[in-house]
């Protein structure tokens, strides 16, 4: 299959891209390569990929719609992973129309080229557990209507799942959303818990603590996520909506200290209470991705946690 990832060079992308590379898919990313973090951190991504002779990386933007059009008349993908978007909840609270722009607006700008350029086999979207809210339904499930979300973050996904919808009611596009649940592992995201509870504890940086880390999570490793990709793109369902979680929480207070443990020191803490649009709680119904994809994850926390904190004391922090 000739694939193509948008947000390669990100955290997930760089994984997903990397474990189809390495399975002798044909795999074009694409990334714009913003600053909403360190872009050094995205061009090492970028650099490991290269090495891949069926990898190639064109830089581009998923608002540029033309460039989007021309891409896609000239490659002729079979399918797409479109990761690319900006993540962060507390920016998106910062600047709304950006992130309705690129997360929205963007991924129509792909469906739009792809159809253009005659169809592919198969859309997955990377959505999150953010359209949840405050639901009262846990653990979450996808017969959920996620009609309040909390923030334009989780708006503008949850926008795009719907609106893959009218695709492929209306074109026949096969659209699944794949909802990640708190991802974490090597080449994980600076701004995610993970990561700056190791730079805490590493180098005393002070960082928020939320609720006094009273809040539930349900972290799932970095591997178990791009399997799931990968089972989602190979199996064109015409529209679906999948959870892919671990579907077990874990405290925010007891992942803090399965890394203060490896690392052997203590995080610099100030404590805060939880901003309107956080949540307590995301636990995971995964059984549907199960059923339909065939979707297990393999990683408890303890053994992600582990992997995590060696990849960055090694590659990171050189301990
Ligand atoms: N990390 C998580 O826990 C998590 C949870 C739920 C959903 N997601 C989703 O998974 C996907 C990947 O997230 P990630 O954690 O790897 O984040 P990331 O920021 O590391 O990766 C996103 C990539 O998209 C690129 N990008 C952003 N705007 C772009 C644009 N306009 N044009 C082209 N490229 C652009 C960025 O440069 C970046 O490399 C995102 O869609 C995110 O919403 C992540």
């Amino acid at each position: 299959m000739k694939i193509l990832v948008t947000g390669a060079a990100g955290f997930i992308g760089s994984n997903l891209a990397e474990k189809l590379a390495r399975a002798g898919e044909t795999v074009v990313g694409l990334d714009n390569f913003n600053d909403y973090y360190d872009p050094a951190k995205k061009r090492a991504n970028e650099a490991r990929l290269n090495t891949y002779s069926n990898f190639r990386m064109v830089e581009a933007d998923v608002r540029d719609r033309q460039r989007l059009f021309e891409l896609f008349a000239d490659e002729q993908f079979d399918a797409v992973a479109h990761l690319a978007a900006l993540a962060g909840v507390r920016k998106a609270i910062e600047q709304p129309a950006l992130y309705v722009d690129v997360d929205l607006n963007g991924t129509q700008n792909l469906m739009d080229a792809a159809l253009a350029a005659g169809g592919i086999h198969n859309f997955v979207f990377a959505s999150t557990s953010s359209v949840y809210g405050n639901t009262q339904q846990i653990p979450f499930v996808e017969t959920d209507a996620c009609d309040r979300p909390l923030q334009p973050y989780a708006a503008a996904k949850r926008a795009a799942e719907i609106l893959g919808y009218s695709y492929h009611h209306l074109f026949g596009l096969n659209f699944t959303a794949v909802r990640f649940f708190t991802v974490y592992g090597p080449n994980g995201r600076p701004d995610m818990m993970a990561y700056l509870i190791a730079d805490s504890i590493t180098k005393g940086i002070e960082i928020p603590l939320y609720e006094g880390g009273q809040m539930w999570r349900d972290w799932t490793y970095v591997e178990d996520i791009t399997d799931g990709i990968v089972l989602a793109l190979n199996k064109p369902l015409g529209y679906e909506l999948l959870n892919l979680g671990r579907g077990e929480p874990t405290l925010l207070r007891d992942f803090v200290e399965m890394i203060e443990e490896l690392a052997g020191g203590k995080g610099n803490f100030v404590h805060k209470t939880k901003i309107a649009a956080d949540v307590v709680y995301t636990y995971a119904d995964i059984s549907k991705a199960r059923r339909l994809i065939g979707y297990d994850p393999k990683v408890s926390v303890i053994d992600g946690v582990t992997a995590f904190w060696r990849w960055y004391a090694d590659k990171e922090a050189n301990i």
